[in-house]
C-alpha cells in the first residue's frame, strides 16, 4: 500500500491528519474490498492552486473543495473484476504491482471554512472529503439522482465505521474568526448568481446566536430586482429569528475591497448596534470597520 501525501498548503492541524487520511483510504479500500495494494496520492493545497487545476483540466474557472483524478474506468462502480484480464496490467505499476487508482486534491481554506459552515471539526470534514473522492476513484459519481443517493449512502456509512462523526465542534483556535469568515464569504460567492455584471459577491453573517449565514448576489433581467449578496444574507438571518449582527464579512472578485452598497448599509443598519464589516481581498488581507463609521447618522423618525 501506497498513500502518498503532501501539504502543499503548508497547513497544520490539531490532529494527525497524515493517519486520518490514511485510515479513510484503508478505510475505505476495505470497505470496497479492493482485492489489490494501491496507490493513492493526496495534496492538501490551496484555493489557488485548486481552482488552476480546475481550469486546466476541468475548464471550470472557480475553486472548489475536492478533485478526484481516478486512474481507472471501472465497468461497475466499486467492482475491480475487471482487472483480472490481461489488458488490466496497466493500471498496476509496474515496479510495484499495486494498483494506482488515483489522485485527491483538497483545497484547505475550503475545507476549513466548510467544516466552520457546518458547525463540525476540520477533522471531520477532511475525513468526509477524502471518503467522498475515494468512491469517485472507486467509480461512483454523482450526475445523477440515483448515483448521488448511493454514493452518499456509502461514503456515510465508510464514515460511521470510522466513526468520523460530525458531532465534534468546530475548533476556532485554528483560524481566527475574521479569516473564518472571509473564507465561507468566499465559498458563498461561488454560488452567485450573476449573468448580467458577471460581478460575484459573497459574504458571511455573523449573528448574535453564533449561526454563521451565508448570502450571495442574485441578479434579474430587471436590474433593479436584484439583491446584492449582504442582504441575501441578511434576509436569510433575520428569517431565521435573528435580530442582532455581530459581524459580516464581504469577498467578491475584485482585487481591492468590496464595501457594501448604500441599499445593503440602510438595510443592515436596522440590526447594525453593534455590527463589525470585515473585508477581505485576494492577497489575503483583512480590514475590519465599525458598521457605524460607514453608516453615521443613520435615519430614524418618531412619530407625531
Ligand atoms: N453587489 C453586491 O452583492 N454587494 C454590494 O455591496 C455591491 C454590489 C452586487 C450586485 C450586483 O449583482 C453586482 O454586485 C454588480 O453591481
Amino acid at each position: 500500500m501506497q498513500i502518498i501525501i503532501e501539504n502543499d498548503a503548508g497547513s497544520k492541524f490539531d490532529f494527525d491528519y497524515e493517519e486520518l487520511i490514511t485510515s479513510v483510504i484503508t478505510g475505505a479500500l476495505d470497505y470496497v474490498k479492493c482485492p489489490y495494494e494501491a496507490v493513492v496520492e493526496v495534496n492538501l493545497t490551496t484555493d489557488e492552486d485548486i481552482h488552476s487545476i480546475n481550469k486546466e483540466y476541468r475548464k471550470i474557472d472557480k475553486a472548489t473543495d475536492v478533485l478526484s483524478f481516478p486512474m481507472l474506468e471501472f465497468n461497475t462502480p466499486g467492482d475491480f473484476d475487471f482487472l483480472d484480464e490481461d489488458m488490466a496490467i496497466d493500471c498496476f505499476d509496474p515496479d510495484t504491482g499495486e494498483l494506482v487508482l488515483g489522485d485527491i486534491i483538497i483545497s484547505v481554506e475550503r475545507m476549513e471554512a466548510q467544516a466552520r459552515e457546518y458547525g463540525h471539526s476540520v477533522r471531520r470534514e477532511l475525513g468526509f472529503l477524502v471518503a467522498h473522492s475515494m468512491f469517485h476513484l472507486f467509480g461512483y459519481d454523482h450526475m445523477e439522482d440515483g448515483e448521488r443517493e448511493e454514493m452518499e449512502r456509502l461514503q456515510g456509512d465508510l464514515l460511521n465505521i470510522l466513526k468520523i462523526t460530525r458531532d465534534e465542534s468546530f475548533d476556532t483556535s485554528l483560524k481566527s474568526e475574521n479569516e473564518e469568515l472571509i473564507n465561507i464569504a468566499t465559498l458563498a460567492k461561488d454560488k452567485a448568481y450573476a449573468p448580467y455584471s458577471n460581478f460575484r459577491v459573497g459574504a458571511a453573517l455573523l449573528a448574535k446566536s453564533g449561526r454563521i449565514y451565508t448570502g450571495c448576489n442574485i441578479e434579474n433581467i430587471s436590474y433593479g430586482a436584484t439583491i446584492c449578496a449582504e442582504r441575501t444574507a441578511a434576509v436569510k438571518a433575520v428569517s431565521e429569528g435573528e435580530r442582532e449582527f455581530v459581524k459580516l464579512a464581504i469577498m467578491s472578485d475584485l482585487d481591492d475591497f468590496t464595501y457594501p452598497c448604500g441599499i445593503c448599509r440602510q438595510f443592515l443598519s436596522e440590526f447594525a448596534k453593534d455590527l463589525t464589516v470585515i473585508l477581505g481581498n485576494k492577497n489575503g488581507e483583512v480590514l475590519e470597520i465599525p458598521f457605524e463609521t460607514l453608516m453615521p447618522d443613520t435615519f430614524t423618525f418618531r412619530k407625531c
